[in-house]
């Protein structure tokens, strides 16, 4: 027999048996599954369906329920969340083992961009475009709070966001759906690792299902109202996305859709995302959202709430206590049938198997390993790496950065300079018995990659917020002192995440006015800003010498700032949203219809969609961000400028780096459909590659074009391909197009 024939049989047989190795390994699950149930009461059953906030910290409003311990030993509670650390996690197991079949409790938490080694906030990493590290980033994470006794993340957040006065724009990936859902996937991998069980991995959380990031007027909890064709083209992809990375949960959202609030929405849970989805984790509400159901007057009060949210397939009630409540009754009084509770319960023991939690409920309480991946260096280095990643160059005047050593003293002025626990940003981790001296401010990162011949001299200047400018005469003498000033502005970071909508997203107080009093002095200023959503900054824009926004880069930023600064790290991100011109601009993304009068920035305005006091353009736009060094695009070419329905095309096209500096770009492929039975977007995101490059480096990459790049959901919602002219345009952003193509689609 020959080499290659039995090199793939040999193939063939180990993927069969790994397939069969997994079928054999549900099955036993299962089977243990339906064992344990033959020995439930329906109370119990009901416990593993209710899950209740640890007293450590609130992440919604809360409940102060006295007896827990009591309540987990009747095996009322299947599981808590907001509760970290060996030692609690274990207190409260041990509690658990009391109880008559000894149920382990799942340990929840919202460990978004890190547990104590703390990320790029989410939507500061999708600027990096780079899935690999992304999903390192939610593999540390996972590490390190595995080793803190959790079991479970309620993470990626995937929802598209398009409106920055909603404060949780800051935990996405941003506008693009197809960004979006690649980002999504990553983070699904990286937390929850190869397999289901393994020590050092979380159950990963996909949420908020769904559509929560389109609330009318940025209004954080507010309705949904929105098209099934649009939702299922631009705010599905991305739960899909995660569905199909094998994400374990789902966590459903406060708001409603079309009048249906998304707990009790049987068209997501069960048609979409349990039905055509055959999506085998289980759903939990978010915090509340069952009883909550009653504000929105979709239901009466918390008995048909529990029935609502049961039969619309939410198996899991975080802390509103209407499972715990009502179940019991309704299914005696015959309004939920029991294999409703059968169908959650069963959900919910999988992942409680699939974990290993029955063979040892202690697995994940190992003190030494905690002690060892809570102060891994290896997760502070990657967390500066990635840091520097997500940090975008909005503006390089004269080439001011990178800083080099010639500068002999450098002001450092603002408010966020000296900031610590800030750069954390919004959903960090407060974990149990570890102070924040780990994190690196901006003025230590600073200082600390400074030469010994370099002076760096500090003022405060202002606060983030308030109209109080007595420091400006003291940061404005500063800055004389010195040859450059660096500026450290914006938000605090409490000023975006949940429940932080706010009416005006331009830099707050008096810091725009600092910059003008220290521009005063004739020295360049540099403006690093820091928040969690795009910001309106037109001053700062038009007058600042270089701006590089700092989002919120967690407990390596002064580090990942530094590297910035003196270019050990030439920033290559590019944004994931559009920045605004104003808040009155908003909504504004790239991906828009042409409209019968399509807007154009000329004088004559007449009879075109736009506002007659501001330019159609957004103050940055998707995709833009700026390197230290240049990139030339050359020699599109297609393999072909016809394509039969299924048939793909390859588009190659040539990137050479102009400029002194080694750089990465994001190569970015956008399509636009000319005609279509349901109009096209003026063009979207397809694809992208990010490629290094040595000063005079050319390198050609190619994209393949292909049915899933060409469709799109129809009047009927089918994914479908239309025949017709498509354009094929590679840019450095959605608005910098360097070369153009088409072809067709027979
Ligand atoms: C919050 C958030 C949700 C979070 C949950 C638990 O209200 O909406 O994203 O996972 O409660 O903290």
């Amino acid at each position: 027999m020959n080499i290659r024939f039995t090199i793939i049989l040999l193939l063939i047989l180990s993927v069969s048996f790994q397939s069969s190795l997994a079928q054999n390994k549900r099955k036993s699950v299962d089977q243990k599954v339906d064992s344990l149930m033959l020995l439930m009461t329906l109370e119990e059953k009901i416990g593993q369906m209710n899950q209740y906030n640890d007293d450590q910290s609130a992440t919604g409003p809360e409940t102060i329920d006295p007896d827990k311990a009591g309540q987990i030993i009747r095996g009322e509670v299947g599981s808590l969340l907001n509760c970290n650390g060996t030692v609690r996690t274990a207190g409260w197991q041990k509690v658990a083992m009391q109880s008559r079949l000894k149920i382990p409790l799942l340990f929840g938490q919202d460990v978004v961009h890190g547990y104590k080694t703390t990320f790029p906030i989410p939507l500061a990493e999708a600027c990096s475009w780079d899935m690999e590290a992304i999903e390192l980033s939610a593999r540390i994470a996972a590490t390190e709070a595995s080793a803190g006794g959790i079991h479970w993340t309620f993470a990626p957040m995937v929802d598209i966001a398009r409106d920055p006065r909603w404060g949780r724009v800051m935990e996405g990936a941003g506008e693009d759906p197809y960004l979006g859902s690649l980002i999504a996937a990553a983070r699904v991998k990286g937390f929850q690792g190869d397999q289901p069980g393994e020590v050092n991995s979380l159950m990963a959380c996909a949420k908020h299902f769904a559509a929560y990031g389109a609330a009318i007027g940025g209004r954080d909890y507010n309705s949904v109202d929105m098209s099934n064709r649009l939702l299922w083209e631009v705010y599905l992809p991305p739960f899909k996305a995660a569905v199909d990375a094998g994400v374990a949960t789902i966590m459903n959202s406060f708001n409603d859709l079309n009048g249906i609030p998304a707990t009790g929405n049987q068209y997501l849970q069960r048609e979409i995302l349990k039905g055509k989805w055959n999506f085998s984790g289980f759903v939990v509400s978010d915090w509340g959202s069952v009883g909550e159901m009653i504000n929105h007057g979709s239901v009466a009060d918390e008995y048909e709430a529990a029935l609502s949210a049961v039969t619309a397939g939410c198996d899991m009630d975080m802390e509103s206590r209407c499972y715990k409540n009502n179940l019991l009754r309704l299914v005696k009084e015959n309004k939920v049938p029991l294999a409703l509770i059968d169908e959650a319960v069963r959900r919910i023991l999988r992942k409680k198997f699939e974990l290993g939690l029955f063979d040892d409920p202690f697995k994940y309480c190992n003190p030494e390993r905690e002690q060892k991946e809570l102060n891994n260096p290896a997760h502070p280095a990657a967390a500066r790496k990635i840091a520097a990643r997500s940090i975008v160059l909005l503006k390089n005047q004269d080439h001011l950065l990178p800083l080099d050593n010639s500068y002999k003293t450098i002001a450092f002025i603002g408010p966020l300079v000296k900031a610590v626990k800030q750069n954390k940003g919004f959903w960090d981790v407060e974990v149990q018995g570890v102070d924040s001296g780990f994190i690196v401010s901006q003025w230590e990162g600073l200082k600390r990659r400074l030469d010994a011949g370099t002076n760096l001299l500090y003022a405060k200047g202002c606060n983030i917020d308030g109209n109080n400018k007595d420091g400006f005469d003291e940061a404005i003498a500063v800055a004389a002192k010195s040859d450059v000033v660096i500026l450290s502005i914006g938000e605090r970071r409490d000023m975006s995440g949940e429940a932080k909508s706010r009416s005006n997203i331009c830099i707050p107080g008096v810091q725009e006015d600092l910059l003008k009093a220290l521009l005063t002095t004739g020295k360049p200023v540099i403006v690093l800003i820091n928040g969690g959503r795009p910001m309106v900054f037109d001053y700062t824009a038009e007058h600042a010498n270089a701006i590089l926004y700092t989002w919120w880069l967690g407990s390596e930023a002064g580090n990942a700032i530094a590297d910035v600064l003196f270019g050990d790290y030439n920033p290559s991100a590019k944004l994931p949203i559009s920045f605004p011109r104003s808040v009155g601009q908003i909504p504004i993304y790239y991906s828009y219809f042409n409209t019968g009068r399509p807007a154009t920035d000329d004088s004559n305005r007449f009879y075109n969609s736009s506002y007659n006091d501001l330019s159609i353009y957004p103050r940055y736009e998707f995709g833009f961000g700026l390197s230290y060094t240049s990139f030339a695009y050359s020699n599109l070419q297609l393999s072909t400028k016809k394509i039969k329905a299924g048939e793909s095309l390859t588009a190659s096209v040539t990137i050479t780096n102009t400029g002194k500096y080694e750089g990465e770009e994001i190569v970015q492929l956008y399509l636009k459909d000319k005609v279509g039975s349901i109009v096209r977007p003026v063009k979207e995101l397809k694809d992208f590659k990010k490629i290094s490059l040595k000063p005079g480096e050319s390198k050609t990459i190619s994209f393949i074009i292909g049915k899933e790049k060409l469709s799109f959901f129809n009047q009927n919602l089918e994914w479908v391909t239309e025949p017709g002219e498509f354009s094929l345009m590679i840019g450095a952003s959605s608005a910098d197009i360097r070369l153009e193509d088409r072809f067709e689609l027979l």
